[in-house]
């Protein structure tokens, strides 16, 4: 059986691993499979020097294998959409896609197949490729498969978004949520706000560790996309099945955005023009004002992102909504007029108020709100769904009301967390969470009803950057634990809580051999290796968390 990430769904290969050679394919491709193509030409013809030409029609093969590429929308009704076959047999592979996105998977299982050189970008002498004969039958458990990567604490230049969409894809994963701003950062150009990115892209110094570390990194800090960027990251995501999430975050978590743009703030209760981008980490009690001008504000902001962010690969938007301190509204006359005006209830209500306000704005562009289980608090919008970060509970009553929810529990899947209880782990923050615990994730809790389970869209992994300086701190902190994950969402079982761990640690061993091949930076089993490791930057591990919580 060969060592597959995830999990396959059917799988049956000749015993005594039987083999065949491929050298030098042809790729003859099907009606409405140009996309699979191109990703085998590109990806395949790098790391083996093959040209992959099509079959001349009426014409010889010769000896030369064929792998056939077709679109068989029937395989869906057995296994649902973005399923796939895979069948290995001498002088003919076939890949038959239930939909574009399932043949795209089955590309991706072919390289798999083919070994760790497959995932190079270009030959190592003397390579041979040898695929195993057998058939797999092949398909998703959730529709939403996401990482969430926070690219306003720390900014990933371009390449390294377009790379996560790669990784994402190898292990078939189909949402990318990119969290645009934050106090400490605005990542997105807006070109009628232009002061969002030339003040509040950049920091000038940056607290090196967590909250609790006396030290500082006095290197200015930032940068941003532009919105040319932002497009062909959409696109180089659409070809490779990725949907992207924007995020937005109002009305918390908004000082890179004052800093820009004081008239946000709450300038009745402090002195907005004298804020800066922050360069500390934690909840941040400089919160928009709550005013019709901040509305029109953000709509401007909303309506270039739309633009920049099609319905078709975009058909949530993330507008945040979290940790949204209600410090500054009651101490605010201006705030608190509000509140009586609308007539809502308290300081809750004016949240709300922000959050409705966009819902239906967006509803009425054709998209669909999504935000942190805070908009919950004060009545949830009608069509809004929920990323449940906050445990399960958020999600749970959510889905309980009829709404989507996407499970993202902080104590299971936040990848910031340590990854191990040893003191040699770089900035060590939060419960100790495994590749064995993120293994036994389970996205929909026993509690929920079957009619609520079905509001469950699927799940995601976050990776808040505060103390992940660069790439290489992303990947250690990503990998290999979202292979876990990925086995997770993917992978269907046939009962919950039969997760085979030792069987996943088992194909771990090829699936390090394939990040080795990207160049992937993971955690090695064995601990950090001395560059990975951070000596004398404070964290903030949770005391008290054994190991497996
Ligand atoms: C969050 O972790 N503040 C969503």
């Amino acid at each position: 059986m060969p060592e597959l990430i995830p999990q396959p769904r059917y799988a049956r290969f000749l015993p005594d691993g039987g083999t065949v050679e491929l050298t030098d394919p042809l790729l003859d491709t099907g009606p409405g499979t140009g996309g699979a193509a191109r990703w085998l030409r590109r990806e395949l013809g790098a790391a083996t020097g093959w040209e992959l030409p099509a079959p001349v029609r009426g014409g010889e093969h010769g000896a030369r294998p064929v792998i056939r590429l077709a679109l068989r929308p029937d395989i869906a009704r057995g296994t649902g959409a973005e399923s796939y076959e895979l069948h290995v047999a001498p002088g003919l592979v076939l890949l038959e896609g239930a939909d574009e996105a399932g043949l795209f998977y089955a590309a991706q299982t072919l390289r798999q197949l083919l070994g760790p050189g497959a995932f190079r970008r270009a030959p190592l002498p003397g390579a041979v490729w040898r695929l195993p004969v057998g058939d797999l039958l092949d398909g998703p458990r959730f529709g939403w498969r996401g990482l969430m990567l926070d690219v306003a604490r720390h900014f990933l230049p371009k390449d390294g978004v377009l790379r996560y969409i790669d990784l994402l894809a190898a292990h078939k994963l189909n949402v990318l949520h990119l969290h645009l701003t934050d106090d400490q950062g605005w990542r997105m150009e807006v070109k009628r706000y232009p002061r969002l990115t030339e003040v509040g892209s950049w920091r000038a110094r940056s607290r090196w560790g967590h909250r609790a570390s006396p030290l500082w990194r006095e290197t200015p800090h930032g940068g941003f996309y532009t919105q040319d960027d932002l497009r062909e990251i959409v696109a180089y995501a659409a070809e490779r099945h990725v949907r992207v999430v924007p995020e937005i975050d109002v009305p918390g978590h908004s000082q890179a955005a004052i800093a820009a743009y004081p008239e946000l703030g709450n300038a009745d209760v402090v002195d907005t023009a004298a804020l800066g981008v922050w360069d500390d980490w934690g909840v941040n009690e400089n919160v928009l004002a709550p005013t019709e001008a901040v509305l029109r504000f953000y709509e401007g902001v909303f309506e270039e992102l739309l633009e920049v962010f099609p319905a078709e690969v975009s058909p949530f938007v993330h507008v945040g909504g979290d940790e949204c301190p209600k410090t500054q509204w009651k101490a605010s006359a201006l705030a608190q007029e509000r509140i009586r005006e609308l007539g809502v209830d308290g300081e809750d209500g004016l949240q709300s108020w922000f959050i409705r306000h966009f819902d239906g704005w967006l509803a009425e562009r054709g998209r669909r709100l999504i935000g942190w289980d805070e908009i919950l608090e004060g009545g949830l919008a009608p069509g809004a769904a929920v990323s449940s970060w906050r445990g399960y509970a958020g999600g749970v009553a959510a889905a309980g009301a009829g709404h989507d929810v996407v499970m993202c529990p902080e104590q299971q899947v936040y990848l910031d967390h340590r990854q191990a209880a040893g003191e040699d782990e770089p900035v060590p923050i939060g419960y100790v969470r495994s590749l064995e615990d993120v293994y036994r994730f389970e996205p929909v809790p026993p509690e929920l009803s079957e009619e609520a389970a079905a509001h469950v869209l699927g799940a995601q992994a976050n990776v808040w950057t505060e103390v992940m300086e660069d790439q290489s701190r992303v990947d250690y902190q990503v990998f290999p634990r979202l292979a876990a994950f990925a086995e997770v969402v993917w992978s269907r079982l046939p009962e919950p809580g039969e997760r085979d761990y030792a069987g996943f640690d088992a194909r771990m061993t090829a699936h390090y051999r394939r990040l080795d091949a990207l160049g992937v930076d993971y955690r090695p089993p064995g601990g950090p290796l001395p560059r990975q490791r951070r000596p004398g930057l404070l964290g903030r591990p949770i005391e008290g968390a054994p190991p497996n919580v």
